[in-house]
């Protein structure tokens, strides 16, 4: 089959993309729609009748789909000297890119096995860690929980090489891997991830199969056990947000939440990466009761997508999953916040709807500079918190205060 933009949702032509749940929509929000061909004039025309403006973000997001794949990329890919970055990458290349990259950096990255995905591939998180004999605290990060938001794991990869390119010269990097270990898990839903390339770009949960094979799939955004199938969920398997038959009920989600539940009391920072929207989102989405570290949370929230912006331009907005963007109950967010990791985000990356989840492959490297800055923005915050002093860098006020004190001494002593 060629891969297509088709919906596998049968009797679902009307495929919403923001919100994603038709009680989710707003009067005085955007709608994002993605309308089957032969509906469009048929929904044009019912718009105009009842008076309601709209734009055509996407005029064929199957031609769209077909530029991000070009034909001699998707049959036989080049072999290429140097991995790109500022491609997409098939699956079987991301393996090879955590075996390439953990071979060529021994000194500093390591590669471990995680679990099994339904479809019994191995899931790989790639540990970097300078050598010390400190105990250090963990970073987190994962990406591509939904298949389609390709410019995720094209995040995680590209975080990798930036931290590796520069840990030696930026002494930020450098000052942080000195307390921090970051673990990445460049694909968590891997089995999706193939499915978007090959068979349905637009495919976003798992592929297990559910009642007996009539339909396919958990959101595993939905699926964690954090206030699991409350709200913002379906318990229909045809939908794209159905929740699983429950909490950690799919093999990708057990396998995080049982090596993240291991190892919490030494993770500071849970980061997961998604797109698109452009925010940057703190917990909860279930309960619009805010956590007991919120205030910080936004407060380095808003310092990281001011640092973002600082790159391009692009504006984030930040807050509460529940208050800016949607309810929605079982996420992994709000799960590794409530099992005490104190600093939880997720990313929705570039754009605010243009190309939706297909961002153009030449948005990657712009995408991941900005974002760069604000997720180190984020790593640089808690490590001064949790290991304050360190390497003590004398500020311009603590300079003058210290020259003012000399002052006063000065003239006392006279
Ligand atoms: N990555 C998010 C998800 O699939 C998208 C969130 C908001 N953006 C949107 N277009 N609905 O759940
Ligand atoms: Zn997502």
């Amino acid at each position: 089959m060629k891969n297509c933009a088709c919906s596998e949702n049968p009797g679902n032509r009307l495929d919403l993309w923001k919100p994603l749940l038709p009680e989710d929509i707003q009067a005085g929000e955007d709608l994002h729609i993605r309308i089957a061909a032969p509906l469009v004039q048929e929904v044009k025309d019912s718009l105009d009748q009842q008076m309601i403006s709209y734009k055509v973000l996407i005029p064929d997001v199957q031609e769209v789909v077909d530029q991000s794949m070009p034909m001699e990329r998707k049959s036989h890919r080049q072999v290429q000297e140097r991995y790109t970055y500022t491609q997409y990458h098939t699956m079987e290349e991301i393996y090879q890119w955590m075996t390439e990259i953990q071979k060529n950096n021994s000194e500093l990255v390591t590669q471990h096995y995680l679990g099994t995905t339904f479809e019994n591939r191995t899931m790989y998180y790639l540990q970097i860690s300078q050598p010390s004999e400190k105990t250090k605290k963990i970073i987190w990060m994962d990406c591509g929980i939904h298949a389609r938001e390709w410019i995720s794991p094209a995040f995680c990869q590209w975080f990798v090489k930036e931290i590796l390119q520069n840990y030696r010269t930026d002494p930020k990097i450098s000052k942080f891997l000195q307390n921090l270990d970051l673990y990445v898990l460049p694909v968590l839903n891997i089995d999706g991830y193939i499915y978007s390339w090959e068979k349905d770009r637009l495919w976003r949960k798992n592929r297990s199969p559910h009642m007996n094979g009539t339909c396919y799939g958990t959101d595993l955004n939905r699926n964690f056990n954090s206030s699991w199938g409350s709200i913002g969920v379906s318990y229909d398997c045809s939908s794209e947000i159905f929740c699983g038959s429950g909490p950690e009920s799919e093999p990708e989600t057990r396998a995080v939440a049982q090596f993240i539940e291991r190892k919490k009391s030494d993770i500071l920072c849970y980061l997961t990466i998604h797109s698109y929207g452009q925010y940057i989102l703190t917990p909860y989405g279930s309960t619009t009761k805010p956590p007991s570290n919120s205030e910080e949370l936004m407060y380095v929230a808003e310092k990281a997508a001011a640092a973002l912006m600082g790159k391009y331009g692009t504006s984030y907005k930040v807050g509460s999953t529940s208050s800016i963007l949607y309810n929605n109950s079982g996420s992994s967010r709000d799960w590794a916040h409530m099992i005490g990791i104190p600093f939880s985000y997720t990313f929705e990356l570039r754009d605010k709807g243009t190309h939706g989840f297909v961002l153009p492959p030449d948005q990657i490297q712009p995408t991941c500079e900005e974002t760069m800055l604000a997720v180190t923005t984020i790593i640089d915050y808690v490590d001064q918190k949790y290991f304050p002093g360190g390497a003590v860098t004398l500020t311009s006020s603590s300079l003058g205060l210290s020259l003012c004190l000399s002052v006063v001494l000065t003239w006392t002593v006279l």
